[in-house]
């Protein structure tokens, strides 16, 4: 059982795809994380996150056991992921490891933007997860401004908008609604809300209630 969770920045498909995988009893992996630590790596390496050698590089030495750092949550690490997100030999370096990740034998919950699209196109259950900018901005500024940090409404819609148009309009994977994914537009629900909304869908899908 894989299920694809995609969408933009701050849409709540990550906390749905945590909540989703333990539910249904699935590993977890959040796609995101891959390219803001590539990110990490290629600044450690003193590189520029626009040099496509390097940033290939980062992401072919890339360490999973290094992808629980505080730091790739901290400001910043998304909008440079969404940098070196562009490069195409970076994400064709990621794609080996989340392919194996998703085809575990016990199953999967992947999110992130092309999960549906090109990493596991052949997932049982593909949810596209959105919101209206303002809506994901309000979000995103409340959770940085619980963890302390000294941030602004504007400029977290700024992030959000720039990051949008950015992993859009690249050519390689842009983030795209796949055919054959359910739009999940959560601007008036709240977590529970999504969750029941995104349960009910993958138990349509398997076709037995809660045990995919
Ligand atoms: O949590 P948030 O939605 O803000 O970001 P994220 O999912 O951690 O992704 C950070 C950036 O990585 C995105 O803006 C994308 O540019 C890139 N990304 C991607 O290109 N493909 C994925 N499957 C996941 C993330």
């Amino acid at each position: 059982m894989i299920i694809a969770i995609d969408g933009p920045a701050a849409s709540g498909k990550g906390t749905l795809a945590c909540r989703i995988a333990r539910h249904f009893g699935l590993a977890w992996l959040d796609t995101g994380l891959l390219y803001r630590a590539v990110a990490r790596d290629v600044r450690a390496a003193g590189h520029s996150l626009e040099d496509a050698l390097a940033a290939a590089a980062a992401a072919r030495a890339l360490d999973p056991a290094t992808l629980d750092d505080p730091a790739l949550r901290g400001p910043g690490a998304g909008d440079a992921a969404s940098i070196v997100a562009r490069i195409a030999e970076v994400r064709a370096a990621l794609l080996e490891f989340q392919r194996a990740f998703a085809h575990r034998p016990s199953g999967a919950v992947l999110d992130g933007r092309d999960i549906g699209t090109v990493v596991c196109p052949d997932a049982d259950v593909k949810i596209f997860v959105t919101a209206t900018p303002e809506v994901r901005a309000q979000r995103r500024y409340q959770e940085r401004k619980n963890r302390g940090e000294s941030v602004t409404y504007e400029a977290v819609l700024e992030d959000i908008r720039r990051r949008d148009e950015r992993d859009a309009g690249r050519e390689a994977a842009p983030m795209q609604q796949a055919r054959d994914a359910v739009l999940l537009d959560t601007s008036d629900l709240d977590i529970e809300a999504a969750f029941d909304t995104a349960v009910g869908v993958i138990s349509r899908k398997v076709g037995q209630r809660g045990h995919p």
